[in-house]
């Protein structure tokens, strides 16, 4: 997340595709301040009420949130907050800590939203995607997706890959994607 934040300023648009129980909305709402607008989706309610009660004990008033399919962004952030593009936006993948793990992200989804993300993240932007390959459907994702962002112009897109190689157990992986112009 700190590397995601040096792209982020006060008053920015920054967008949680995966919101969960709220952790990343939070640093991307305290990074944005009070006078920036912040888009968290998420397919479950229960991960949106979850996220919800965060921002409220936090007394963060400014986050829109959104019950759906993060392959749907481009959409719901045209009708949420038109004409603005993110400065950041983050995907934390996988099913929901302490959730229903049968409700995860997948392959074809993510691939989707990626690219949804991709396009609309604002020039000197950061797409942020955290991979976690120690479930079968996260190790097809982690896949399909290293693959997909090897392949992006070069000219237009830095790619970054993190990994911890001396930890057990499939540890996160991360990837941040700069967009230049
Ligand atoms: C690892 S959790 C996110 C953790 C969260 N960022 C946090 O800080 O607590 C992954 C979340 O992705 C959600 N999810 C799965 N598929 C999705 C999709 N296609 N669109 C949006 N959210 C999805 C799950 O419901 C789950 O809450």
């Amino acid at each position: 997340m700190e590397i995601t934040l040096q792209y982020v300023r006060e008053g920015d648009y920054v967008i949680d595709a995966t919101c969960g129980n709220g952790n990343d909305t939070l640093s991307l709402a305290k990074a944005v301040g009070p006078n920036g607008d912040i888009l968290a989706l998420d397919i479950q309610r229960e991960a949106i009420d979850a996220s919800k009660k965060l921002m409220s004990e936090n007394d963060i008033k400014n986050v829109c949130f959104g019950q759906s399919n993060f392959t749907g962004m481009q959409k719901f952030s045209g009708f949420a907050f038109p004409d603005r593009a993110p400065s950041a936006i983050i995907f934390n993948l996988g099913y929901l800590p302490g959730g229903d793990k049968s409700i995860t992200t997948t392959m074809e989804d993510s691939l989707v939203g990626i690219k949804e993300a991709l396009e609309l993240v604002a020039f000197d932007g950061i797409v942020t995607v955290v991979l976690y390959s120690g479930h079968e459907e996260g190790a097809r994702e982690k896949e399909a997706i290293l693959e997909f962002v090897s392949m992006l112009p070069s000219d237009v897109f830095h790619v970054v890959y993190s990994q911890m190689l001396n930890q057990k157990n499939n540890p996160p992986e991360v990837l941040w994607i700069t967009k230049k112009n």
